[in-house]
Protein backbone atom coordinates (compact mmCIF):
# COMPACT_ATOMS: atom_id res chain seq x y z
CA UNK A 1 0.00 0.00 0.00
CA UNK A 2 0.99 3.26 -0.86
CA UNK A 3 1.19 5.38 2.06
CA UNK A 4 -1.01 8.84 1.97
CA UNK A 5 0.92 10.26 4.91
CA UNK A 6 0.62 14.27 4.59
CA UNK A 7 -2.20 14.37 2.24
CA UNK A 8 -5.31 16.02 3.98
CA UNK A 9 -8.13 13.51 4.16
CA UNK A 10 -11.50 14.23 2.77
CA UNK A 11 -14.55 15.18 5.52
CA UNK A 12 -18.25 15.40 4.39
CA UNK A 13 -20.92 15.96 6.41
CA UNK A 14 -24.25 13.83 5.46
CA UNK A 15 -27.15 15.95 5.48
CA UNK A 16 -24.90 18.45 7.93
CA UNK A 17 -25.21 18.30 12.10
CA UNK A 18 -27.27 15.49 12.89
CA UNK A 19 -26.30 13.51 9.41
CA UNK A 20 -25.97 9.98 10.97
CA UNK A 21 -29.43 10.35 12.31
CA UNK A 22 -30.67 11.92 9.14
CA UNK A 23 -29.50 9.20 7.36
CA UNK A 24 -30.47 5.97 9.76
CA UNK A 25 -33.95 7.41 10.45
CA UNK A 26 -34.69 6.76 7.12
CA UNK A 27 -36.98 3.68 7.18
CA UNK A 28 -40.31 3.62 5.34
CA UNK A 29 -41.40 1.49 8.18
CA UNK A 30 -40.85 2.94 11.79
CA UNK A 31 -41.27 0.57 13.56
CA UNK A 32 -38.53 -1.68 11.41
CA UNK A 33 -35.89 0.81 13.33
CA UNK A 34 -33.53 -1.11 15.56
CA UNK A 35 -34.27 -0.36 18.92
CA UNK A 36 -31.77 -1.37 21.35
CA UNK A 37 -32.01 -4.04 23.98
CA UNK A 38 -33.21 -2.32 27.14
CA UNK A 39 -30.85 -4.34 29.37
CA UNK A 40 -28.06 -3.40 27.62
CA UNK A 41 -29.06 0.20 27.79
CA UNK A 42 -29.41 -0.07 31.34
CA UNK A 43 -26.05 -1.80 31.68
CA UNK A 44 -24.33 1.57 29.51
CA UNK A 45 -26.39 4.08 31.56
CA UNK A 46 -25.48 2.01 34.76
CA UNK A 47 -21.65 2.34 34.00
CA UNK A 48 -22.03 6.01 32.46
CA UNK A 49 -23.57 7.12 36.03
CA UNK A 50 -27.05 8.25 34.30
CA UNK A 51 -30.60 7.52 35.94
CA UNK A 52 -32.77 7.10 33.75
CA UNK A 53 -36.64 7.07 35.05
CA UNK A 54 -39.13 5.14 33.25
CA UNK A 55 -42.65 5.85 33.96
CA UNK A 56 -44.64 3.13 35.83
CA UNK A 57 -47.62 3.63 33.49
CA UNK A 58 -45.67 2.53 30.77
CA UNK A 59 -45.61 -1.41 30.32
CA UNK A 60 -42.00 -2.29 29.63
CA UNK A 61 -39.59 -0.04 28.49
CA UNK A 62 -39.49 3.47 27.14
CA UNK A 63 -37.78 3.27 23.08
CA UNK A 64 -35.31 5.96 23.97
CA UNK A 65 -34.28 6.31 27.56
CA UNK A 66 -35.56 9.37 29.35
CA UNK A 67 -32.09 11.03 31.39
CA UNK A 68 -33.26 12.48 34.14
CA UNK A 69 -30.33 13.14 36.30
CA UNK A 70 -26.85 12.77 36.01
CA UNK A 71 -24.32 11.33 38.73
CA UNK A 72 -20.88 11.02 38.72
CA UNK A 73 -19.71 7.72 37.89
CA UNK A 74 -17.26 7.17 40.61
CA UNK A 75 -16.50 9.51 43.71
CA UNK A 76 -12.52 7.99 43.04
CA UNK A 77 -10.44 11.01 44.17
CA UNK A 78 -8.90 12.87 40.87
CA UNK A 79 -5.93 11.16 39.99
CA UNK A 80 -2.85 13.55 40.77
CA UNK A 81 -1.48 15.66 37.96
CA UNK A 82 1.76 13.44 37.24
CA UNK A 83 4.50 15.81 37.72
CA UNK A 84 6.34 16.44 33.92
CA UNK A 85 8.67 13.90 32.77
CA UNK A 86 12.35 15.16 32.82
CA UNK A 87 12.72 15.60 28.93
CA UNK A 88 14.36 13.43 27.10
CA UNK A 89 17.51 13.47 24.79
CA UNK A 90 15.44 12.90 21.40
CA UNK A 91 17.20 12.46 18.06
CA UNK A 92 16.20 14.94 15.33
CA UNK A 93 13.74 13.15 13.31
CA UNK A 94 13.04 15.06 9.63
CA UNK A 95 9.77 14.61 8.56
CA UNK A 96 8.82 11.00 8.03
CA UNK A 97 9.32 10.13 4.25
CA UNK A 98 6.28 8.09 2.45
CA UNK A 99 6.79 4.12 2.89
CA UNK A 100 4.89 1.58 1.94
CA UNK A 101 3.49 -0.47 4.49
CA UNK A 102 3.01 -4.53 3.93
CA UNK A 103 -0.49 -5.95 3.71
CA UNK A 104 -0.18 -8.67 5.90
CA UNK A 105 -1.63 -8.59 9.18
CA UNK A 106 2.37 -10.10 10.33
CA UNK A 107 4.23 -8.03 8.74
CA UNK A 108 2.49 -4.83 9.51
CA UNK A 109 2.94 -5.95 13.10
CA UNK A 110 6.63 -6.22 12.79
CA UNK A 111 7.19 -2.69 11.00
CA UNK A 112 5.44 -0.94 13.59
CA UNK A 113 7.23 -3.27 16.38
CA UNK A 114 10.90 -1.55 15.38
CA UNK A 115 9.65 1.50 14.05
CA UNK A 116 11.70 4.89 14.29
CA UNK A 117 9.50 7.25 12.18
CA UNK A 118 9.02 9.91 14.71
CA UNK A 119 10.71 10.77 17.93
CA UNK A 120 8.15 9.05 20.20
CA UNK A 121 9.76 6.00 19.79
CA UNK A 122 12.95 7.17 21.87
CA UNK A 123 10.87 7.41 25.32
CA UNK A 124 8.31 4.23 24.53
CA UNK A 125 8.52 0.84 26.34
CA UNK A 126 7.14 -0.99 23.33
CA UNK A 127 5.09 -0.06 20.57
CA UNK A 128 1.33 -0.19 21.23
CA UNK A 129 -0.12 -1.73 18.10
CA UNK A 130 -4.14 -2.46 18.49
CA UNK A 131 -5.76 -5.23 19.61
CA UNK A 132 -8.90 -6.71 18.31
CA UNK A 133 -10.90 -9.18 15.97
CA UNK A 134 -8.85 -8.99 12.68
CA UNK A 135 -11.94 -8.66 10.68
CA UNK A 136 -14.15 -6.45 13.08
CA UNK A 137 -16.88 -4.53 12.04
CA UNK A 138 -15.96 -1.83 14.48
CA UNK A 139 -12.85 0.10 14.71
CA UNK A 140 -12.32 2.91 17.54
CA UNK A 141 -9.04 4.73 17.26
CA UNK A 142 -7.47 6.71 20.36
CA UNK A 143 -4.78 9.57 20.39
CA UNK A 144 -2.11 7.45 21.73
CA UNK A 145 -0.71 5.36 24.04
CA UNK A 146 -0.72 6.30 28.02
CA UNK A 147 1.40 5.25 30.68
CA UNK A 148 -0.58 1.92 31.41
CA UNK A 149 -0.94 1.19 27.74
CA UNK A 150 2.91 1.93 27.24
CA UNK A 151 3.69 -0.27 30.22
CA UNK A 152 0.86 -3.30 28.81
CA UNK A 153 1.35 -2.87 25.46
CA UNK A 154 -2.36 -2.86 24.53
CA UNK A 155 -4.66 0.03 24.22
CA UNK A 156 -7.20 2.04 26.30
CA UNK A 157 -6.06 -0.28 29.50
CA UNK A 158 -6.22 2.73 32.06
CA UNK A 159 -9.25 3.65 33.83
CA UNK A 160 -10.31 5.31 30.24
CA UNK A 161 -10.39 1.90 28.77
CA UNK A 162 -12.67 0.40 31.51
CA UNK A 163 -15.60 3.16 30.88
CA UNK A 164 -14.99 2.39 27.09
CA UNK A 165 -15.32 -1.25 27.79
CA UNK A 166 -18.39 -0.56 29.22
CA UNK A 167 -19.26 1.56 26.88
CA UNK A 168 -18.47 -0.85 23.57
CA UNK A 169 -20.45 -3.25 25.90
CA UNK A 170 -23.77 -1.02 25.98
CA UNK A 171 -23.77 -1.44 22.62
CA UNK A 172 -22.80 -5.33 22.03
CA UNK A 173 -19.48 -4.84 21.20
CA UNK A 174 -16.22 -5.74 22.94
CA UNK A 175 -12.36 -5.56 21.97
CA UNK A 176 -12.09 -9.89 22.14
CA UNK A 177 -15.36 -10.53 19.66
CA UNK A 178 -16.44 -7.30 17.42
CA UNK A 179 -14.36 -3.79 17.50
CA UNK A 180 -10.78 -3.44 16.84
CA UNK A 181 -9.07 -0.57 18.96
CA UNK A 182 -6.13 1.07 18.03
CA UNK A 183 -4.54 4.66 18.22
CA UNK A 184 -3.88 7.67 16.05
CA UNK A 185 -0.24 7.15 17.50
CA UNK A 186 1.86 3.58 18.27
CA UNK A 187 3.88 4.98 20.70
CA UNK A 188 3.42 7.18 23.76
CA UNK A 189 3.34 11.16 24.23
CA UNK A 190 5.99 11.79 26.51
CA UNK A 191 4.19 12.93 30.04
CA UNK A 192 1.17 12.29 27.81
CA UNK A 193 0.97 14.88 25.69
CA UNK A 194 -0.81 14.82 22.85
CA UNK A 195 0.82 13.85 20.03
CA UNK A 196 2.11 16.40 17.14
CA UNK A 197 0.82 16.76 13.90
CA UNK A 198 4.15 15.28 12.08
CA UNK A 199 4.23 12.28 14.97
CA UNK A 200 0.19 11.63 13.35
CA UNK A 201 1.47 11.93 10.02
CA UNK A 202 4.63 9.52 10.66
CA UNK A 203 1.90 6.81 11.97
CA UNK A 204 -0.87 7.41 9.90
CA UNK A 205 0.54 4.81 7.30
CA UNK A 206 -0.15 1.95 10.09
CA UNK A 207 -3.08 2.95 10.81
CA UNK A 208 -4.34 2.92 6.94
CA UNK A 209 -2.80 -0.59 6.81
CA UNK A 210 -4.53 -1.94 9.79
CA UNK A 211 -7.75 0.02 8.10
CA UNK A 212 -6.75 -1.16 5.15
CA UNK A 213 -7.13 -5.01 6.59
CA UNK A 214 -9.62 -4.56 9.14
CA UNK A 215 -12.09 -2.82 6.85
CA UNK A 216 -14.48 -2.05 9.38
CA UNK A 217 -17.91 -0.21 8.63
CA UNK A 218 -17.69 2.79 10.78
CA UNK A 219 -14.38 3.85 12.56
CA UNK A 220 -15.00 5.73 15.95
CA UNK A 221 -12.74 8.39 16.87
CA UNK A 222 -12.24 9.53 20.28
CA UNK A 223 -12.35 12.72 21.19
CA UNK A 224 -10.88 16.15 19.47
CA UNK A 225 -7.04 15.23 19.05
CA UNK A 226 -8.54 12.01 17.49
CA UNK A 227 -10.24 13.65 15.69
CA UNK A 228 -8.05 16.61 14.25
CA UNK A 229 -5.15 14.48 13.58
CA UNK A 230 -7.53 12.18 11.55
CA UNK A 231 -8.85 14.47 9.37
CA UNK A 232 -5.98 17.18 9.72
CA UNK A 233 -7.93 19.95 10.78
CA UNK A 234 -7.83 22.19 13.82
CA UNK A 235 -11.72 22.36 13.94
CA UNK A 236 -12.88 22.39 16.77
CA UNK A 237 -14.65 18.73 18.75
CA UNK A 238 -18.07 20.78 19.06
CA UNK A 239 -18.09 20.66 15.17
CA UNK A 240 -16.25 17.79 14.48
CA UNK A 241 -18.85 15.58 16.31
CA UNK A 242 -22.13 14.91 14.56
CA UNK A 243 -21.56 14.36 10.63
CA UNK A 244 -20.29 11.63 9.14
CA UNK A 245 -17.08 12.16 7.73
CA UNK A 246 -15.50 9.84 5.48
CA UNK A 247 -11.32 8.34 6.40
CA UNK A 248 -8.71 7.60 3.87
CA UNK A 249 -8.66 5.99 0.96
CA UNK A 250 -11.32 3.70 1.41
CA UNK A 251 -13.58 6.43 2.03
CA UNK A 252 -14.55 4.58 5.64
CA UNK A 253 -17.26 6.41 7.24
CA UNK A 254 -15.76 7.96 10.53
CA UNK A 255 -17.76 8.93 13.42
CA UNK A 256 -16.56 11.62 15.86
CA UNK A 257 -17.65 11.60 20.10
CA UNK A 258 -15.87 12.28 23.46
CA UNK A 259 -13.14 10.29 24.30
CA UNK A 260 -13.22 8.39 28.05
CA UNK A 261 -10.95 10.22 29.54
CA UNK A 262 -12.65 13.46 29.54
CA UNK A 263 -15.94 11.98 30.19
CA UNK A 264 -13.89 11.03 33.47
CA UNK A 265 -13.63 14.61 33.84
CA UNK A 266 -16.77 15.78 32.88
CA UNK A 267 -19.54 13.75 33.70
CA UNK A 268 -22.15 16.07 32.53
CA UNK A 269 -21.14 14.99 29.11
CA UNK A 270 -21.98 11.43 29.25
CA UNK A 271 -26.06 12.00 28.26
CA UNK A 272 -24.60 13.44 24.74
CA UNK A 273 -21.94 10.64 24.87
CA UNK A 274 -24.96 8.07 25.15
CA UNK A 275 -26.58 9.51 21.92
CA UNK A 276 -23.36 8.92 19.78
CA UNK A 277 -23.51 5.42 20.95
CA UNK A 278 -26.93 4.70 19.93
CA UNK A 279 -26.14 6.51 16.62
CA UNK A 280 -23.04 4.03 16.36
CA UNK A 281 -25.49 0.86 17.47
CA UNK A 282 -28.16 1.83 14.81
CA UNK A 283 -25.60 2.88 11.64
CA UNK A 284 -23.94 -0.83 13.01
CA UNK A 285 -27.17 -2.89 12.81
CA UNK A 286 -28.64 -0.91 9.26
CA UNK A 287 -25.96 1.34 7.33
N1 LIG B 1 -6.19 7.17 25.56
C1 LIG B 1 -6.03 6.94 24.24
O1 LIG B 1 -6.35 7.81 23.42
N2 LIG B 1 -5.54 5.78 23.87
C2 LIG B 1 -5.21 4.81 24.72
O2 LIG B 1 -4.80 3.76 24.27
C3 LIG B 1 -5.40 5.06 26.08
C4 LIG B 1 -5.88 6.24 26.50
FE1 LIG C 1 6.72 4.78 14.55
FE2 LIG C 1 4.25 5.53 15.06
FE3 LIG C 1 5.89 4.96 17.06
FE4 LIG C 1 6.27 7.17 15.65
S1 LIG C 1 4.49 6.71 16.93
S2 LIG C 1 7.85 5.68 16.23
S3 LIG C 1 5.64 6.51 13.60
S4 LIG C 1 5.13 3.53 15.50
Amino acid sequence: MVATAGKPLESQAIGGRGGVDAVLSFSPIPSLRPCMNPARRKTYLKALGVDVWVSRSTPGEATEPEVAKIVPIAKVPAKAKAPPEPAAELPVIERAPPIIVPTDWAAVRAMVKDCTRCKLCATRTQTVFGVGPESASLMVVGEGPGADEDARGEPFVGRAGQLLDEMLKAIGRSRSENTFIANVVKCRPPGNRDPEKEEAEACRPYLEAQIKLVKPKLIVALGRIAAQRLLVTDEPLSRLRGPLHAYGPERTPLFITYHPAYLLRSPREKAKSWDDLKKVWRFLQTG
